[in-house]
């Protein structure tokens, strides 16, 4: 059940829109709920650790939010207050430990849409299925929270798994931004995704409403 054109529109009119999402949200292996400073040691073990900085690049790492994960809990509560960004912590149900970020990047609440979907998760847990569970959840409860009408994505031509977690969700590549970062001197290709509401794909979980 998504939200109709009617239901987007007082999503809009609302003064933070994000306001209407709920949170925590629940699946059946997670908890996605804002970042807190007792994510901290979990955050900056993961930012620290070299295969995350490999898959996404040393610049992305040398600011100072990275360098200081409290900055980055601080400027995403802000963002979430202005409606601008929404980005969650990914916690384990089973002992609430933080093992990852997942967000919605760039919400354009004119048009209904955002600008990437983005995913980190501890490479400690990788290839567990965690990755998927937490951006699904998102996807759907944008869509139909939210109101969403388009879900953006990307990830490096390098970056497999990232490009592997968005087809199962159902993302569509839709283009490639060619050159469009360049690492110690060597460019890479950006990869483009895009989801529409009826195309995130069923991957063995129910939220009870669909
Ligand atoms: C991308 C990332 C979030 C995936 O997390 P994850 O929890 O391991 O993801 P999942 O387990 O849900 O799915 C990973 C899929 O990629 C596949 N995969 C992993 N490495 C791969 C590779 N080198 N080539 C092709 N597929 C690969 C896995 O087999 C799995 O697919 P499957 O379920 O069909 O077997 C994680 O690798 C990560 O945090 N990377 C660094 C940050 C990043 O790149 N984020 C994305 C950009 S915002």
């Amino acid at each position: 059940m998504y939200l109709s054109l009617a239901d987007r529109a007082s999503v809009t009119a609302a003064a933070n829109p994000l306001a209407y999402l709920d949170l925590p949200i629940e699946t059946p292996r997670l908890i996605l709920r804002l970042p807190s400073s007792a994510d901290l040691s979990d955050l900056n073990r993961m930012f620290r650790h070299r295969l995350t900085a490999r898959a996404l690049g040393a610049p992305l790492h040398s600011t100072s939010e990275m360098r200081e994960p409290a900055l980055m809990v601080a400027r995403t509560l802000r963002e979430f207050r202005s409606g601008a960004h929404l980005s969650l912590s990914v916690l384990l149900q089973e002992n609430h430990r933080c093992v990852g970020r997942v967000g919605l990047r760039g919400l354009d609440w004119t048009y209904h849409k955002v600008e990437s979907l983005s995913f980190w998760i501890d490479p400690k847990f990788w290839n567990r299925g965690l990755a998927t569970e937490a951006s699904w959840f998102l996807c759907h409860a944008g869509f139909v929270q939210l109101g969403l009408r388009r879900i953006s994505s990307q990830a490096l031509d390098r970056n497999e798994a990232s490009q592997t977690v968005l087809r199962k969700l159902g993302f569509r590549k839709e283009g490639r931004e060619r050159q469009a970062i360049c690492l110690r001197g060597r460019c890479m290709d950006m990869i483009l995704f895009g989801l529409l509401p009826g195309e995130l794909r069923p991957v063995g979980w129910t939220t009870g409403d669909r």
